[in-house]
Protein backbone atom coordinates (compact mmCIF):
# COMPACT_ATOMS: atom_id res chain seq x y z
CA UNK A 1 0.00 0.00 0.00
CA UNK A 2 1.30 3.48 -0.96
CA UNK A 3 1.32 6.37 1.32
CA UNK A 4 0.43 9.91 0.13
CA UNK A 5 0.83 13.72 1.86
CA UNK A 6 -1.76 15.85 0.26
CA UNK A 7 -1.60 19.58 1.26
CA UNK A 8 -4.51 21.65 1.07
CA UNK A 9 -6.68 18.53 1.13
CA UNK A 10 -9.51 20.01 2.59
CA UNK A 11 -10.35 22.21 -0.18
CA UNK A 12 -11.74 21.64 -3.39
CA UNK A 13 -9.35 20.00 -5.66
CA UNK A 14 -7.87 18.14 -2.96
CA UNK A 15 -10.94 16.74 -1.56
CA UNK A 16 -11.77 15.07 -4.55
CA UNK A 17 -7.77 13.78 -4.55
CA UNK A 18 -8.07 12.59 -1.48
CA UNK A 19 -10.95 10.20 -2.45
CA UNK A 20 -9.41 9.03 -5.38
CA UNK A 21 -6.58 8.20 -3.71
CA UNK A 22 -8.38 6.13 -0.35
CA UNK A 23 -11.16 4.70 -2.99
CA UNK A 24 -8.53 2.80 -4.34
CA UNK A 25 -6.73 1.72 -1.15
CA UNK A 26 -3.86 3.97 -0.32
CA UNK A 27 -2.76 5.81 2.68
CA UNK A 28 -3.21 10.03 2.67
CA UNK A 29 -1.96 12.38 4.71
CA UNK A 30 -3.89 15.91 4.92
CA UNK A 31 -2.23 18.74 5.60
CA UNK A 32 -4.49 22.09 5.47
CA UNK A 33 -4.40 24.85 7.44
CA UNK A 34 -8.46 25.67 6.92
CA UNK A 35 -7.77 28.96 5.49
CA UNK A 36 -10.22 28.40 2.89
CA UNK A 37 -10.79 24.17 3.30
CA UNK A 38 -13.28 22.69 5.29
CA UNK A 39 -12.34 20.13 8.49
CA UNK A 40 -15.55 18.72 7.28
CA UNK A 41 -13.89 17.77 3.77
CA UNK A 42 -11.39 15.64 5.26
CA UNK A 43 -13.01 11.94 5.08
CA UNK A 44 -12.10 9.93 8.97
CA UNK A 45 -10.34 7.57 6.88
CA UNK A 46 -7.08 10.23 6.28
CA UNK A 47 -5.10 11.48 9.09
CA UNK A 48 -4.99 15.09 9.33
CA UNK A 49 -2.50 17.61 10.20
CA UNK A 50 -3.22 21.85 11.10
CA UNK A 51 -0.65 23.31 10.19
CA UNK A 52 0.65 26.05 7.78
CA UNK A 53 3.24 25.57 5.02
CA UNK A 54 5.23 28.24 6.29
CA UNK A 55 5.89 26.38 9.48
CA UNK A 56 9.33 24.57 8.68
CA UNK A 57 9.08 22.47 12.15
CA UNK A 58 5.62 21.50 11.30
CA UNK A 59 6.58 20.27 7.90
CA UNK A 60 9.53 18.76 9.49
CA UNK A 61 7.81 16.70 11.60
CA UNK A 62 4.86 15.19 9.05
CA UNK A 63 8.15 14.15 7.00
CA UNK A 64 9.85 12.43 10.01
CA UNK A 65 6.41 10.76 11.41
CA UNK A 66 5.23 9.43 7.40
CA UNK A 67 7.14 7.83 4.64
CA UNK A 68 5.14 9.74 1.87
CA UNK A 69 5.79 7.88 -1.95
CA UNK A 70 4.62 11.23 -3.21
CA UNK A 71 3.56 14.59 -2.19
CA UNK A 72 0.31 16.23 -3.97
CA UNK A 73 0.72 19.68 -3.34
CA UNK A 74 -2.69 21.79 -3.69
CA UNK A 75 -2.44 24.07 -1.43
CA UNK A 76 -2.38 27.44 -2.43
CA UNK A 77 -4.13 31.16 -3.15
CA UNK A 78 -5.64 30.26 -6.43
CA UNK A 79 -7.93 33.42 -7.16
CA UNK A 80 -7.15 35.41 -10.65
CA UNK A 81 -8.89 38.59 -9.05
CA UNK A 82 -7.80 38.53 -5.44
CA UNK A 83 -4.17 37.97 -7.12
CA UNK A 84 -4.20 40.94 -9.32
CA UNK A 85 -5.09 42.93 -5.75
CA UNK A 86 -2.23 41.39 -3.92
CA UNK A 87 0.49 40.08 -6.36
CA UNK A 88 3.10 40.17 -3.62
CA UNK A 89 1.33 38.27 -1.30
CA UNK A 90 -0.04 35.69 -4.00
CA UNK A 91 3.52 35.07 -4.81
CA UNK A 92 5.34 35.11 -2.02
CA UNK A 93 2.86 32.92 -0.16
CA UNK A 94 2.21 30.42 -3.59
CA UNK A 95 6.49 30.22 -4.35
CA UNK A 96 7.33 30.38 -0.70
CA UNK A 97 5.27 27.87 0.54
CA UNK A 98 5.95 25.04 -2.73
CA UNK A 99 9.32 25.45 -2.52
CA UNK A 100 9.56 25.03 1.64
CA UNK A 101 7.65 22.03 0.62
CA UNK A 102 9.73 20.51 -2.07
CA UNK A 103 12.72 21.25 0.01
CA UNK A 104 11.45 19.19 2.68
CA UNK A 105 10.35 16.57 0.59
CA UNK A 106 13.98 16.49 -0.80
CA UNK A 107 15.18 16.42 2.84
CA UNK A 108 13.12 13.33 3.44
CA UNK A 109 13.74 11.52 0.55
CA UNK A 110 10.60 11.66 -1.05
CA UNK A 111 11.55 12.35 -5.02
CA UNK A 112 7.79 12.36 -5.89
CA UNK A 113 5.72 15.81 -6.36
CA UNK A 114 2.53 16.37 -8.11
CA UNK A 115 2.05 19.73 -8.57
CA UNK A 116 -1.68 22.04 -8.69
CA UNK A 117 -1.00 24.36 -11.60
CA UNK A 118 -2.79 26.57 -13.89
CA UNK A 119 -4.10 27.05 -17.44
CA UNK A 120 -3.09 30.35 -16.06
CA UNK A 121 0.39 30.14 -16.92
CA UNK A 122 -0.33 30.49 -20.73
CA UNK A 123 -1.65 34.20 -20.19
CA UNK A 124 -3.75 34.96 -23.16
CA UNK A 125 -2.91 32.21 -25.74
CA UNK A 126 -2.04 32.77 -29.73
CA UNK A 127 -3.26 29.40 -30.58
CA UNK A 128 -6.23 27.24 -29.52
CA UNK A 129 -5.64 24.35 -28.12
CA UNK A 130 -3.26 25.04 -25.70
CA UNK A 131 -1.01 22.25 -25.52
CA UNK A 132 2.17 22.24 -23.61
CA UNK A 133 4.22 23.81 -26.01
CA UNK A 134 2.65 27.09 -25.80
CA UNK A 135 4.68 29.85 -24.27
CA UNK A 136 4.19 30.46 -20.45
CA UNK A 137 3.34 34.22 -20.64
CA UNK A 138 1.00 34.54 -17.29
CA UNK A 139 -0.92 38.14 -17.56
CA UNK A 140 -1.75 38.10 -14.00
CA UNK A 141 0.52 37.18 -10.61
CA UNK A 142 -1.79 34.00 -9.70
CA UNK A 143 -0.30 32.37 -12.48
CA UNK A 144 3.30 34.10 -12.79
CA UNK A 145 3.41 32.50 -9.11
CA UNK A 146 2.37 28.67 -10.53
CA UNK A 147 5.30 29.14 -13.33
CA UNK A 148 7.81 30.34 -10.88
CA UNK A 149 6.72 26.86 -9.17
CA UNK A 150 7.03 25.08 -12.13
CA UNK A 151 10.52 26.92 -12.79
CA UNK A 152 11.64 25.87 -9.34
CA UNK A 153 10.70 21.94 -9.76
CA UNK A 154 12.16 22.07 -13.15
CA UNK A 155 15.65 22.68 -11.65
CA UNK A 156 14.83 20.54 -9.02
CA UNK A 157 14.92 17.73 -10.73
CA UNK A 158 18.69 17.74 -11.92
CA UNK A 159 20.08 18.97 -8.77
CA UNK A 160 17.97 16.60 -6.26
CA UNK A 161 16.52 13.91 -8.42
CA UNK A 162 12.99 15.50 -7.65
CA UNK A 163 10.38 14.30 -9.89
CA UNK A 164 7.48 16.60 -10.71
CA UNK A 165 4.05 16.62 -12.50
CA UNK A 166 3.13 19.98 -13.16
CA UNK A 167 -0.45 19.60 -13.46
CA UNK A 168 -2.26 22.63 -15.67
CA UNK A 169 -5.78 22.69 -14.78
CA UNK A 170 -8.08 24.43 -16.60
CA UNK A 171 -11.82 25.36 -14.99
CA UNK A 172 -12.28 22.92 -12.32
CA UNK A 173 -15.84 22.72 -11.80
CA UNK A 174 -18.15 19.87 -10.44
CA UNK A 175 -18.72 17.43 -7.36
CA UNK A 176 -18.18 14.10 -6.48
CA UNK A 177 -20.58 12.36 -8.51
CA UNK A 178 -21.56 9.93 -5.46
CA UNK A 179 -22.04 13.26 -3.28
CA UNK A 180 -19.11 12.59 -0.42
CA UNK A 181 -17.66 16.11 -1.41
CA UNK A 182 -18.23 19.58 -3.25
CA UNK A 183 -17.04 23.30 -4.15
CA UNK A 184 -17.41 25.93 -1.10
CA UNK A 185 -15.44 28.78 -1.14
CA UNK A 186 -16.41 32.06 1.39
CA UNK A 187 -17.15 34.19 -1.03
CA UNK A 188 -17.59 31.91 -3.93
CA UNK A 189 -16.25 33.41 -6.92
CA UNK A 190 -16.48 30.95 -9.34
CA UNK A 191 -18.80 31.14 -12.25
CA UNK A 192 -20.84 27.84 -11.91
CA UNK A 193 -21.44 27.50 -8.12
CA UNK A 194 -22.10 31.21 -8.47
CA UNK A 195 -24.38 30.81 -11.42
CA UNK A 196 -26.32 28.11 -9.16
CA UNK A 197 -26.60 29.68 -5.96
CA UNK A 198 -28.06 32.60 -8.13
CA UNK A 199 -30.28 29.91 -9.64
CA UNK A 200 -31.20 28.63 -6.35
CA UNK A 201 -31.84 32.55 -4.68
CA UNK A 202 -29.36 32.36 -2.39
CA UNK A 203 -26.74 34.61 -3.98
CA UNK A 204 -27.83 38.14 -5.89
CA UNK A 205 -27.86 37.99 -9.78
CA UNK A 206 -25.19 36.53 -11.30
CA UNK A 207 -22.97 39.78 -13.32
CA UNK A 208 -21.35 38.67 -16.61
CA UNK A 209 -17.92 39.60 -16.45
CA UNK A 210 -17.66 41.18 -20.14
CA UNK A 211 -19.92 40.97 -23.42
CA UNK A 212 -17.93 42.32 -25.79
CA UNK A 213 -14.90 39.32 -26.22
CA UNK A 214 -14.12 38.74 -29.67
CA UNK A 215 -16.58 35.86 -29.20
CA UNK A 216 -19.40 34.07 -30.88
CA UNK A 217 -21.49 35.39 -27.75
CA UNK A 218 -19.48 38.19 -26.83
CA UNK A 219 -18.83 36.31 -23.55
CA UNK A 220 -15.37 34.89 -22.41
CA UNK A 221 -15.28 31.34 -22.82
CA UNK A 222 -13.34 28.40 -20.49
CA UNK A 223 -12.82 24.65 -20.68
CA UNK A 224 -14.57 23.46 -17.57
CA UNK A 225 -13.45 20.07 -16.84
CA UNK A 226 -14.57 17.78 -13.92
CA UNK A 227 -13.04 17.93 -10.53
CA UNK A 228 -13.63 14.06 -10.38
CA UNK A 229 -11.39 13.64 -14.03
CA UNK A 230 -8.84 16.07 -12.66
CA UNK A 231 -7.90 13.75 -9.36
CA UNK A 232 -8.11 10.87 -11.74
CA UNK A 233 -5.49 12.26 -13.23
CA UNK A 234 -3.21 12.85 -10.41
CA UNK A 235 -3.10 9.12 -10.02
CA UNK A 236 -2.58 8.60 -13.69
CA UNK A 237 0.66 10.35 -13.74
CA UNK A 238 1.98 8.44 -11.21
CA UNK A 239 3.74 5.74 -12.96
CA UNK A 240 4.90 8.47 -15.64
CA UNK A 241 7.16 9.82 -12.82
CA UNK A 242 9.40 6.56 -13.05
CA UNK A 243 10.60 8.18 -16.20
CA UNK A 244 11.01 11.80 -15.42
CA UNK A 245 9.21 14.86 -14.97
CA UNK A 246 6.10 15.89 -16.48
CA UNK A 247 4.04 18.64 -17.75
CA UNK A 248 0.04 18.41 -18.54
CA UNK A 249 -2.82 20.39 -19.78
CA UNK A 250 -5.85 18.89 -18.09
CA UNK A 251 -9.11 19.97 -19.50
CA UNK A 252 -12.04 18.58 -21.99
CA UNK A 253 -10.66 20.53 -25.32
CA UNK A 254 -14.18 22.35 -25.66
CA UNK A 255 -14.75 26.32 -24.93
CA UNK A 256 -17.89 27.19 -23.05
CA UNK A 257 -18.86 30.82 -22.63
CA UNK A 258 -20.39 32.38 -19.46
CA UNK A 259 -23.72 32.91 -21.34
CA UNK A 260 -23.60 29.18 -22.11
CA UNK A 261 -22.81 28.29 -19.00
CA UNK A 262 -26.02 30.41 -17.74
CA UNK A 263 -28.03 28.55 -19.78
CA UNK A 264 -26.63 24.91 -19.04
CA UNK A 265 -28.22 25.76 -15.16
CA UNK A 266 -31.37 26.56 -16.60
CA UNK A 267 -31.74 23.30 -18.49
CA UNK A 268 -30.31 21.48 -15.53
CA UNK A 269 -32.54 23.37 -12.58
CA UNK A 270 -35.46 24.27 -14.65
CA UNK A 271 -34.91 27.91 -12.88
CA UNK A 272 -34.21 30.90 -14.31
CA UNK A 273 -30.83 32.50 -13.59
CA UNK A 274 -31.60 35.75 -12.28
CA UNK A 275 -28.20 37.83 -14.26
CA UNK A 276 -27.23 41.56 -14.96
CA UNK A 277 -23.99 42.65 -17.82
CA UNK A 278 -21.17 44.11 -16.34
CA UNK A 279 -17.67 45.13 -17.54
CA UNK A 280 -14.44 43.02 -18.23
CA UNK A 281 -12.71 41.59 -15.00
CA UNK A 282 -9.38 42.58 -14.79
CA UNK A 283 -6.66 39.83 -15.75
CA UNK A 284 -9.13 37.47 -17.20
CA UNK A 285 -7.97 36.53 -20.88
CA UNK A 286 -10.82 36.06 -23.17
CA UNK A 287 -10.76 32.69 -24.55
CA UNK A 288 -8.69 29.16 -22.61
CA UNK A 289 -9.36 25.77 -24.18
CA UNK A 290 -6.96 22.84 -23.78
CA UNK A 291 -5.38 20.71 -25.40
CA UNK A 292 -5.06 17.71 -23.37
CA UNK A 293 -3.65 15.56 -25.88
CA UNK A 294 -0.91 14.55 -23.90
CA UNK A 295 -1.51 13.04 -21.05
CA UNK A 296 -4.04 11.18 -22.96
CA UNK A 297 -1.27 9.57 -25.08
CA UNK A 298 1.24 9.14 -22.39
CA UNK A 299 -0.79 7.62 -19.49
CA UNK A 300 -4.03 7.02 -21.01
CA UNK A 301 -6.08 9.37 -18.94
CA UNK A 302 -9.67 9.94 -19.77
CA UNK A 303 -12.40 12.54 -18.88
CA UNK A 304 -15.43 10.18 -17.91
CA UNK A 305 -17.69 13.31 -17.37
CA UNK A 306 -17.28 16.06 -19.91
CA UNK A 307 -20.27 17.39 -20.90
CA UNK A 308 -21.30 20.55 -19.33
CA UNK A 309 -24.59 19.34 -18.54
CA UNK A 310 -23.07 16.06 -16.13
CA UNK A 311 -20.53 18.66 -14.53
CA UNK A 312 -23.28 21.18 -13.91
CA UNK A 313 -25.74 18.52 -12.89
CA UNK A 314 -22.96 16.97 -10.38
CA UNK A 315 -22.57 20.72 -8.89
CA UNK A 316 -25.89 21.34 -8.63
CA UNK A 317 -26.48 18.40 -6.49
CA UNK A 318 -23.85 19.15 -4.44
CA UNK A 319 -25.50 22.19 -3.64
CA UNK A 320 -28.68 21.24 -3.35
CA UNK A 321 -27.81 18.58 -1.08
CA UNK A 322 -25.67 21.07 1.56
CA UNK A 323 -27.39 24.41 1.21
CA UNK A 324 -24.76 25.80 3.83
CA UNK A 325 -22.04 24.11 2.50
CA UNK A 326 -19.86 22.21 4.86
CA UNK A 327 -20.75 24.33 7.95
CA UNK A 328 -24.50 23.36 7.04
CA UNK A 329 -23.23 19.64 6.93
CA UNK A 330 -21.27 20.03 10.53
CA UNK A 331 -24.44 21.90 12.08
CA UNK A 332 -26.99 19.21 10.72
CA UNK A 333 -24.87 16.09 12.12
CA UNK A 334 -24.44 17.96 15.51
N1 LIG B 1 -17.35 35.08 -14.59
C1 LIG B 1 -18.44 35.93 -14.75
N2 LIG B 1 -19.17 36.23 -13.62
C2 LIG B 1 -18.88 35.73 -12.39
C3 LIG B 1 -17.77 34.86 -12.25
C4 LIG B 1 -17.04 34.57 -13.38
O1 LIG B 1 -18.72 36.41 -15.85
O2 LIG B 1 -19.58 36.06 -11.42
C5 LIG B 1 -16.56 34.72 -15.78
C6 LIG B 1 -15.10 35.11 -15.64
O3 LIG B 1 -14.88 36.43 -16.07
C7 LIG B 1 -14.43 34.05 -16.53
C8 LIG B 1 -15.34 32.82 -16.37
O4 LIG B 1 -16.59 33.33 -15.90
O5 LIG B 1 -14.47 34.45 -17.87
C9 LIG B 1 -14.81 31.82 -15.37
O6 LIG B 1 -14.48 32.52 -14.18
P1 LIG B 1 -14.10 31.77 -12.82
O7 LIG B 1 -13.93 32.84 -11.80
O8 LIG B 1 -15.06 30.69 -12.57
O9 LIG B 1 -12.73 31.07 -13.16
P2 LIG B 1 -11.38 31.70 -13.79
O10 LIG B 1 -11.36 31.36 -15.24
O11 LIG B 1 -11.20 33.13 -13.43
O12 LIG B 1 -10.26 30.96 -12.97
C10 LIG B 1 -10.27 29.55 -12.76
C11 LIG B 1 -9.51 29.26 -11.47
C12 LIG B 1 -8.08 29.66 -11.63
C13 LIG B 1 -7.49 29.06 -12.88
C14 LIG B 1 -8.33 29.33 -14.09
C15 LIG B 1 -7.78 28.58 -15.27
O13 LIG B 1 -10.09 29.98 -10.40
O14 LIG B 1 -7.39 29.22 -10.50
O15 LIG B 1 -9.66 28.92 -13.85
O16 LIG B 1 -8.56 28.75 -16.43
F1 LIG B 1 -6.27 29.58 -13.10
Amino acid sequence: MARYLVTGGAGYVGSHVVLALLDRGDDVVVLDNFSTGHRAAVPDAAALVEADLADGRALAEVFAAWKFDAVFHMAALSLVGDSMRQPLHYIRTNLGNSLGLAEAAVRAGCKRFVLSSTAAVFGVPRILPIDEAAPREPVNPYGESKLMVEQGLAWAEGAHGLRSACLRYFNAAGADPAGRAGEDHTPETHLIPRTIMAAMGRVEPVTIFGTDYDTPDGTAMRDYVHVADLAAAHLAVLPRLEEGSVAYNLGNGAGHSVREVIAAVERVSGRAVPHTVGPRREGDPPVLVASSARIRAETGWLPRHDSLEEIVRTAWNWHAANPGGYAGRVAQAA
